[in-house]
């Protein structure tokens, strides 16, 4: 017997549409896309299809930026019947403010990262009804990685800040150590694979904060190099760095869903 895989629209086929549509996701549905000119695409079979919403989609996932949804999200609904289940990847964007724009109280919002592309997102969800996630919901959403629920809508900011935009903070960290280290060793050449390498070593003997802070204590002997280097880290507040960091991002998070409200009462 065939069974059908059930059909979920992304609107929006961008960087984290792309990272979240694994083989394993289009093993479990036919995915069409929405792109900005009204185009819809089959994902799964490579090929146009004509756009006569005569489809209907048990899945919706919202994958525009924030901006776009603010600006014309009510114009989804034609894409939702009654069961739909909307599944919102956007940055901000409230439960409220979908459930208005898009007349349904069947939402979900996910945070994942890019990392789903090898399923090593850290997915956060949050939703107000527990009924909406059945098996095949748990299955799917399973295929980007791990799943945190979270309890609170709050949440989902710290979230965006910490797994949604934290990727791309510790790539920075990480490749300002890289270029550093060049910079510092020049003119001799500082193999890329071997920092790479000393970063996950690093993690690998280390699974606890605790544990970094006592690695970091064993390793620098009085007056030795290693105390010269992270005095100077200490002295120049690294920590403070990184909290106002991902304070910005979360502060940003919390700011987008009010910036509708403030153009429209304009
Ligand atoms: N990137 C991440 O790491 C990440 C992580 C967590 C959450 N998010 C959230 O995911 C969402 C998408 O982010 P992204 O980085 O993937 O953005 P992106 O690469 O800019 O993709 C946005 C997509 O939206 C499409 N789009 C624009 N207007 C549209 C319309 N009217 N109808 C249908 N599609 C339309 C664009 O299509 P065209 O190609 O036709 O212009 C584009 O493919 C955002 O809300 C963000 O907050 C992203």
């Amino acid at each position: 017997m065939v069974t059908l895989k059930p059909k979920a629209l992304f609107i929006g086929y961008g960087h984290l549409a792309k990272s979240l549509t694994s083989k394993k996701l289009l093993s479990l549905l036919n995915i069409c896309a929405l792109n900005s000119k009204g185009e819809i695409r089959n994902i799964n079979l490579k090929k146009k299809i004509s756009n006569n919403n005569n489809y209907a989609y048990e899945y919706v996932f919202l994958l525009t930026r924030p901006k776009t949804f603010l600006r014309i999200g009510s114009q989804f609904q034609k894409y939702l019947s009654k069961d739909t289940i909307i599944i919102s990847c956007m940055a901000g964007i409230k439960f409220s403010t979908i459930e208005q724009n898009l007349k349904t109280k069947k939402i979900i919002r996910i945070m994942p990262n890019v990392m789903a592309s090898n399923s090593k997102s850290q997915t956060h969800i949050y939703l107000k009804n527990k009924k909406l996630i059945s098996n095949d919901l748990n299955k799917i959403l399973s295929s980007f990685g791990k799943i945190i629920n979270v309890r609170n809508e709050d949440q989902i900011n710290f979230a965006t800040s910490i797994y949604g935009s934290g990727p791309a903070f510790i790539a920075y960290i990480l490749n300002s150590f890289i270029k550093a280290s060049k910079k510092l060793a020049k003119p001799f050449n500082v193999n890329e694979k071997e920092l790479l390498e000393l970063f996950k070593n690093v993690l690998d003997i280390n699974s606890s904060s605790r544990m970094l802070d006592s690695f970091v204590g064993s390793i620098s002997s009085k007056r030795g190099t290693t105390q010269a280097g992270v005095n100077y880290i200490k002295s120049q507040k690294i920590e403070k760095i990184i909290y106002t960091t991902l304070y910005k991002a979360y502060k940003r998070a919390k700011e987008i869903d009010s910036e509708q409200k403030s153009t429209k009462t304009k």
